[in-house]
């Protein structure tokens, strides 16, 4: 197939672990005899200071006109994210791309298997046979675009968030994730704070309505405090899918990145009616940056999220996760992992060439 991939290289380290993710896209372009034309164009920090605008004009129309869109993680050091304006900051032109295309579910799979235990900072038998989630996190709704108030009150400085959901909102995504436990052990359990929020106890109703639609799903509730608390426990109690509001699956998926052990084996999928995209779940690492020493596999990760999901290449998908997790087991890693398994950490640069050479040929091993 022919595909136009919008690539927004983004900040700090984002430049690095796009190079690696075009790698191992083109090897697969050359092995099952694909063309990929990447169009790159700025988003973030970076296109602020040269452009005046962190998500430009025309990197939207850009994105409007792909067939995907791959992202590197946008921002830079505090100090620099001072230089620019609030309403012009990364962090916001992400949710901007995030509305744009109402990319409402948002797909962070938390995996490590058993044979990569070690890896993990918990115990070996804590790991046990791996661990295997889907964490599925609203991205368009709740706290993140609800009203935002900074003002003067006689009292003092006040400010407030609003955090909003309507049922559809609630509907939508939950009919994603029981549509995914299908495929997932049919295990679902659902993340909410409903003995203290409104938005909470509406996601319970929506959900056990959905759930109706879906009898053959197993699904339970938890609050998001013990499942934080269960997380660190017992991950793969969770194995299947899991379903969170916006911003506790922000800081749980933070969490999953802990436990896995590098927040660089975190991969997502952004997923719009009509545009997706992808990008690491982890920021831009400013302080790494430029060094050959990121971690590639989140994005290479997501873009094989981007074969499957918006090019419908299950196979292209399957090999480029193969190429990944044989990398890994092989004790090719980068300097994040290296240090939990004793392995020579690789570079970016040589772990990108590595995952390219296993996803171009089947079996590849090293000579
Ligand atoms: C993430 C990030 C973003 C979020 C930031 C950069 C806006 O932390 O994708 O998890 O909070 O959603
Ligand atoms: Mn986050």
């Amino acid at each position: 197939m022919n595909a136009s991939i919008a690539v927004l290289e983004g900040d700090g380290i984002g430049p690095e672990i796009v190079a690696e993710t075009l790698k191992v896209l083109d090897a697969v372009a050359e092995r099952y005899g694909h063309r990929f034309t990447y169009r790159r164009t700025p988003f973030g920090a970076g296109a602020y200071f040269s452009c005046g605008a962190a998500f430009p004009a025309e990197s939207k129309a850009v994105c409007d006109t792909a067939d995907a869109i791959l992202k590197g993680p946008a921002g830079v050091a505090l100090e620099e994210m001072r230089a620019i304006p609030v309403d012009q900051r990364p962090e916001l032109a992400i949710l901007e791309l995030r509305q744009r295309y109402n990319t409402f579910a948002n797909y962070r799979p938390v995996v490590l298997p058993g044979r990569l235990a070690g890896l993990s900072p918990l115990r070996p038998e804590v790991i046990g046979d791996g661990v295997d989630i889907l964490m599925i996190r609203e991205l368009v709704g709740g706290i993140y675009f609800g009203e935002k108030v900074e003002r003067e009150h006689t009292a003092g400085r006040y400010a407030s968030d609003d955090c909003r959901y309507s049922r559809e909102q609630v509907e939508q995504v939950a009919e994603v994730a029981f549509r995914e436990a299908h495929t997932r052990s049919c295990h679902l359990t659902v993340v909410h704070k409903a003995n203290i929020l409104a938005t909470s106890r509406l996601w319970e109703e929506v959900v056990e309505q959905v759930a109706e639609r879906h009898s053959d799903v197993d699904y339970s509730f938890i609050l998001v405090d013990n499942a934080a608390f269960q997380l660190a426990a017992d991950p793969a109690q969770f194995n299947g899918v899991m379903l969170l509001e916006n911003m506790q699956g922000d800081i749980l998926s933070d969490q999953a990145g802990g436990i896995v052990g590098s927040l660089g084996l975190m991969c997502s999928a952004s997923v719009g009616p009509e545009q997706s995209y992808y990008e690491a779940v982890h920021g831009s690492a400013p302080d790494i940056a430029g060094r050959g020493v990121a971690n590639p596999f989140s994005l290479i990760g997501s873009a094989a999220l981007m074969l499957e999901k918006s090019f419908g290449l299950g196979d292209e998908a399957a090999a480029v996760w193969r190429a990944l997790w044989s990398a890994l087991e092989g004790g090719r890693v980068t300097a994040d992992l290296a240090s939990k398994n004793g392995s020579t950490p690789l570079s970016t640069a040589a772990f990108g060439d590595e995952v390219a050479a296993r996803a171009r040929q089947e079996g590849y091993v090293e000579q």
